[in-house]
């Protein structure tokens, strides 16, 4: 939630930290700022709206300075208005900051800072840190304003309780960021003679793929010239610089109207990456052995949203292929649920982001308790990777569109392959099987190449249902949780009312909130429980249902009998057909957002990445 980035180098920072801005939308869009370091003078300009209001206000000032920061927000604390839009200044105006995360002392510091004299502008927890630095600096004695400020932020970033990853400019210090960071993403990029200070990668990847992360609880100094990092105890940090494999077209739209249409284009291409590394040794990845793998006992897997669905997949995939009894929670369940100690238990995250804080809150519990730990994740260097024992990359590139496409199916890949490498370590599947499975996932890139050629179907088929007011989707075991995908995904970007339910459960309950029209879309590959769904859509038909099956070639026929509609999905095994069976409905989500005029990359009350409990 929010993106925050500096900029400070030889050039004017303006047109890079609006840039950046537009890349870091995906993080929040109902305000925008940038503060300026002009001639010895902060300039702020403000807007409330997406970037693109900001870039308008931008050029009618026109402010021109080497060292900047900006920011996009996603409201948590005040409403969006310009006067709670960052960046946020201390009384004297000569020194800003932009914050992504929140302070959750921030009521007793206001209240402090208050009675110290300190005025306050905005409704915001954010405007706190800049009082509050500002107070400290009041305190502290250094010989040159350098050191002044590293030091009376030092001490702030003691004071503040939460999670953030916040900016800081001081106008006595140009050519100088100061940024710290806990619990709340900030990554720094090396440029030549230019550095960033950014939420996340695309941010700068246009000008370096050269990165650093920093560990929760660390300061970095940004000059042009130079990074240095301290470590929670003030003390200079040697870190690595990363090389980004991210190509940066992929950050961009290369000519699609919206980021969701082409990242659901992406996924042949993610498949092949995430499967280029899938035959890995997960043993190794783990920092532990095989024997040790052998001996697991119990999964749990941890993650929220579309990721969620995606390990609903995956416990199928893990019970059956490598015997292992495993649960799935929504990560902010987990961290309230009482767990009983098991022995040899491993706890998978599956995170696109590597941010989410509620995962990482989960992820955090499992350590706690003994657990050894995988993440399942898109982003290099995210804080998740860094918690967990092992990562298992998912290799999309960068996921912008607020609905996740090509992390999901990725991360199902992911899953299918880290199965059939446990069943084969444990002894749970035969030789012949792992060849076939193998076989199976080997083939699924070019699976995906036919499958999304589906699009001009069913954006035919949206042009006759899409102003009904409530879609449902069915499925059975593995295409159970694509269901439950393929109605978020709906509601995320058109606002329509939507359900995914497991078939068998309809004549339960849901059935009655099927009427004349209703469109349901039934996911039913000629697979070992096709009668089954034959039926389901029988039960719906009779009640007035519009049906829709997908199927795969072999199913077509006997689905034309019970359906109105019917799309052909190419056949990949059972177990990985979901796949493949949610690319219809991602392309459903998206061309019944278009037709009702929707804002595709960026839905209403949504952020991509949700740092907040
Ligand atoms: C839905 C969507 C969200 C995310 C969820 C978890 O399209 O994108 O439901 O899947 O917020 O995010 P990550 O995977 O970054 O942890």
């Amino acid at each position: 939630m929010c993106g925050i980035i500096g900029y400070v180098g030889k050039n004017n920072s303006v047109p890079y930290i609006i840039d950046g801005l537009k890349k870091l939308e995906y993080r929040g869009y109902d305000s925008a700022g940038i503060s300026i370091l002009q001639e010895g003078k902060i300039v702020t300009v403000r807007a409330v709206g997406k970037v693109a209001e900001l870039e308008k206000a931008a050029l009618q000032s026109r402010p021109q300075g080497n060292t900047g920061l900006g920011h996009t927000r996603w409201a948590t604390h005040g409403k969006p208005s310009e006067e709670n839009s960052h960046p946020h200044r201390d009384c004297s105006g000569e020194l800003v900051v932009v914050h992504n995360g929140i302070i959750e002392n921030y009521l007793t510091l206001r209240d402090k800072l208050t009675q110290l004299g300190h005025r306050f502008r905005s409704e915001t927890d954010t405007e706190v840190i800049a009082h509050l630095i500002e107070e400290n600096l009041k305190h502290t004695r250094a010989s040159n304003d350098e050191d002044k400020l590293i030091k009376a932020v030092q001490k702030t970033n003691v004071q503040i309780a939460g999670a953030f990853a916040i900016g800081v400019m001081w106008a006595r210090t140009p050519g100088m960021l100061v940024g710290v960071k806990t619990q709340s993403p900030l990554v720094v990029g090396l440029g030549k003679k230019e550095n960033f200070l950014a939420s996340d990668i695309p941010a700068f990847l246009q000008h370096t793929n050269k990165a650093l992360f920093l560990d929760d609880g660390e300061m970095v100094i940004l000059r042009t010239d130079k990074v240095t990092v301290l470590d929670v105890n003030g003390k200079e940090k040697k870190v690595k610089a990363t090389k980004i494999s991210w190509d940066q077209k992929t950050a961009q739209k290369g000519g699609y109207a919206h980021f969701m249409i082409k990242e659901i284009y992406d996924q042949p291409q993610a498949l092949e990456d995430t499967l280029r590394t899938a035959r890995t040794d997960f043993a190794k990845l783990l920092g532990t052995d095989e024997k040790t793998l052998r001996k697991l006992r119990n999964i749990h897997i941890i993650a929220c949203g579309t990721a969620y669905h995606a390990g609903l997949v995956g416990k199928y995939y893990l019970e059956q292929l490598a015997g292992i009894p495993t649960s799935v929670d929504l990560a902010s369940e987990y961290k309230y649920r009482v767990i009983p100690p098991f022995e040899n238990t491993l706890a998978i995250a599956i995170s696109q982001s590597g941010e989410t804080a509620d995962t990482i809150g989960a992820i955090k519990k499992a350590q706690k308790l003994g657990f050894k730990t995988l993440a399942i994740c898109n982003v290099l260097g995210s804080t998740l990777t860094r918690l967990c024992n092992g990562t298992f990359f998912t290799h999309c590139g960068p996921e912008i569109s607020v609905a996740s496409t090509k992390a999901f199916t990725s991360q199902i890949t992911s899953l299918f392959a880290l199965a059939v490498c446990l069943g084969k370590a444990n002894g749970h599947i035969s030789d012949a099987d792992f060849n076939k499975y193998t076989k199976e996932l080997t083939r699924l890139p070019k699976d995906m190449v036919q499958t999304v050629k589906m699009e001009y179907d069913v954006r035919h088929l949206t042009r006759k249902i899409y102003k009904a007011e409530r879609f449902i989707f069915l499925g059975r075991h593995v295409n159970f949780p694509i269901a439950l995908e393929g109605a978020l995904k709906l509601k995320e970007v058109s606002y329509r009312s939507a359900e995914g339910f497991a078939a068998g459960e309809i004549k339960h309950g849901p059935i009655s909130i099927i009427a004349k029209g209703t469109p349901v879309f039934v996911l039913m590959p000629a697979d070992s429980l096709f009668e089954k769904m034959l039926s389901a859509c029988q039960e719906c038909g009779a009640r007035g249902a519009y049906v829709v099956a997908i199927t795969t070639r072999e199913g077509e026929k006997q689905a034309k009998n019970v359906a109105h509609k019917v799309f052909v999905v190419p056949s990949t095994g059972e177990l990985l057909q979901p796949v493949l069976n949610v690319v219809p409905l991602q392309f459903l989500a998206y061309w019944i957002a278009k037709r009702l005029g929707c804002d595709i990359d960026q839905p209403r009350n949504l952020a991509k990445s949700v740092t907040v409990e």
